[in-house]
């Protein structure tokens, strides 16, 4: 109960802080903020926002490392916020930054990174045609006292992702990509809101709602890169998917 309050408690004090953040945005890209409730609402279509974007996104980049909503923003050196094109047709969502990418401030740079990386080229994609981002942009540790040892990973909390929520929800808004691929079970758990395996939501697209976009966006669960490298058995799976987002995407892959 207590929890449930705190973390209520947080939302807000985040929800607040993304405001004054982005108080000066919100005019010029509302279009895509449409209706976040961290960002104000206003409604009108996407249309040429490119600079603005750009803008946009380095003012969300600055509040995320500025962000101290939770404890993990406390412990970590470096918040993860996300890069790619703010063009991508398709956002691809992990769980959280581990120990290279708290190190580097990058999402997807230690093995899994380098794992994601041969995915995307396995069907002609390639990290600058994509965006890489994360349900929680801070390292979530075991230890929060020992930020720099190997093997102090954890997944973030429900608590975590959800204080963090509002930054992702931003970030998909000022992309508005036509599809969304969710790394593993806890980002693809936590976006769709549902406690549904992810043996069992993989390889099947879904519509993901959110609130101001005109329309839901596809989204495609697949496992983790990180399961892939403990159970390379599953790489059959994934690759499945990934043929699956190819033909969606229309064949070739580049969008
Ligand atoms: N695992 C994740 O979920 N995200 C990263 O950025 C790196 C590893």
């Amino acid at each position: 109960m207590r929890a449930a309050a705190e973390a209520a408690a947080l939302a807000r004090e985040l929800r607040r802080h993304l405001r004054d953040a982005f108080e000066d945005d919100i005019a010029s890209v509302s279009t895509n903020f449409a209706k976040t409730p961290a960002f104000g609402s206003s409604g009108a279509a996407p249309t040429a926002l490119t600079g603005s974007k750009e803008e946009a996104s380095q003012k969300l980049a600055e509040a995320i490392r500025a962000c101290r909503s939770c404890p993990l923003g406390r412990a970590r050196r470096n918040a993860v916020p996300g890069e790619g094109s703010l063009a991508a047709d398709v956002v691809f969502i992990g769980e959280g930054p581990g120990l290279d990418e708290d190190r580097l401030g990058r999402p997807f740079v230690g093995r899994a990174g380098q794992l994601l990386d041969r995915i995307l080229a396995s069907i002609g994609l390639s990290r600058d045609a994509v965006y890489i981002a994360n349900m929680v942009k801070c390292h979530p540790m075991k230890d929060s006292s020992s930020p720099d040892s190997r093997g102090n990973d954890r997944p973030p909390s429900p608590d975590e992702m959800e204080a963090c929520r509002g930054y992702i929800e931003a970030q998909i808004r000022l992309i508005v990509p036509r599809f969304i691929v969710t790394l593993g079970g806890v980002a693809s758990k936590a976006l769709l809101r549902e406690e549904t395996p992810i043996s069992k939501l993989r390889g099947r697209w879904r519509e993901f709602f959110l609130e101001g976009l005109a329309a839901p966006i596809r989204l495609l669960p697949t496992y983790h890169p990180a399961a892939l490298l403990r159970q390379p058995e599953l790489k059959r799976a994934v690759w499945e998917d990934m043929k699956t987002l190819r033909d969606a995407l229309g064949g070739s892959g580049c969008p």
